[in-house]
């Protein structure tokens, strides 16, 4: 079976063709980060426009990096939440279209389902149950995956999420928009204990997470250093990062230990960070689990992803028919039916 995915729920267009013998055959993404950083951030019309333009010449260039035609596609699953609404409407329209025009089946995927089952793109993928990290933009959770569909949470995020906490990092220290690559980047430089930032909740009996706190503790010490001096920047930006990093290896190391499960997956824009993969590839090799990540360039948002999920409910026989609609708030434990 080849699956058309088509991501488009905020500021990347991603289409991908995943077949379920041969396995990701080509995958297209335009980042429109370049357009929305005079803003600051992202423009939700301007991102809508961008995808208008984007999505069909990405499929041409999809479709013959793969060597296919859209006659050989057996089913379109595209993301349908949560996510900007008219970004999320551009992605369905050209999905169902497709779908009517070509009389194949379409099916709705949540965005969180695309990440949390990305590390299934890797090699070696993990087999269920594990215990998955889930660290993007807009979410920060930690869920109990027994298998497709099967999903609990177990903790979450009671304010910021840790990709945001990285973006306001970064907005706080100059360095644009989005910034968790540029805060890792900096950190690189930084020296650790200069700076000392709160943990928020790494003590606490749950496994929720508090970013909000941490953000206004690096307002609080931007304002206490020339601006100026990279190196005062630089120790801002490891305390930072040192301090989200010992809370993700703590929380997910408590789950692991809860659960009694022994293999933790990483997903989403924050699992592309290098100081947190090198930290729970430590955590991993004393504690003993099993460790797996997406690809690199998987972490971020993409319509691989998304192909991928689409294709267990294909398979499952999920269909979406006639008219159809977008969800741009959608608690992932109401899509979890496969
Ligand atoms: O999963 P994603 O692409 O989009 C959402 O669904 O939210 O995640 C984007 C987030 C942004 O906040 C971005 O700053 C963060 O992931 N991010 C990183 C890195 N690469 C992306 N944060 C830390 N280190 C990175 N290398
Ligand atoms: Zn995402």
């Amino acid at each position: 079976m080849l699956v058309l995915g088509i991501e488009t729920s905020c500021d990347e267009t991603g289409i991908a063709l995943y077949d379920e013998a041969r396995g990701l055959l080509a995958h297209q993404l335009h980042s429109q980060v370049d357009m929305h950083r005079a803003y600051g951030g992202v423009v939700p019309e301007l991102a809508s426009r961008d995808h208008i333009r984007r999505v069909l010449p990405l499929m041409q260039a999809c479709l013959q990096a793969a060597g296919c035609t859209k006659e050989d596609i057996d089913g379109i699953a595209v993301t349908t939440g949560p996510g900007l609404a008219g970004a999320l409407l551009v992605g369905a329209s050209v999905a169902h279209g497709l779908g009517l025009a070509l009389g194949k089946p379409v099916v709705g995927v949540h965005h969180l389902e695309g990440h949390l089952l990305s590390p299934l793109l890797a090699d070696p993928a993990p087999e269920f149950p594990f215990i998955a990290l889930l660290v993007s933009g807009g979410h920060t959770q930690l869920m109990r995956v027994g298998g497709y569909g099967d999903y609990s949470l177990l903790g979450e995020t009671v304010d910021d999420a840790a990709g945001e906490a990285f973006d306001k990092t970064a907005q706080l220290l100059g360095l644009g928009y989005p910034g968790g690559p540029a805060v890792s980047r900096l950190a690189d430089f930084g020296n650790s204990g200069v700076v000392q930032l709160p943990r928020p909740m790494l003590h606490s009996a749950s496994l929720d997470f508090s970013f909000s706190g941490l953000k206004t503790a690096v307002l609080t010490a931007v304002r206490r250093i020339d601006n100026s001096c990279e190196q005062a920047r630089a120790d801002i930006a490891r305390g930072f990062v040192d301090a989200v990093v010992d809370v993700l290896e703590a929380k997910s190391a408590a789950a692991l230990r809860q659960s009694g499960l022994r293999r933790l997956v990483v997903a989403g824009g924050v699992g592309a960070n290098a100081q947190l993969r090198a930290r729970l590839r430590e955590r991993a090799d004393k504690d003993d689990f099993e460790l797996y990540f997406p690809p690199l360039h998987l972490c971020t948002d993409n319509g691989a992803m998304i192909a991928r999920a689409g294709l267990v409910r294909l398979r499952a026989g999920a269909r979406q028919a006639g008219s159809f609609s977008v969800r741009p708030r959608w608690p992932l434990a109401q899509a979890a039916t496969v």
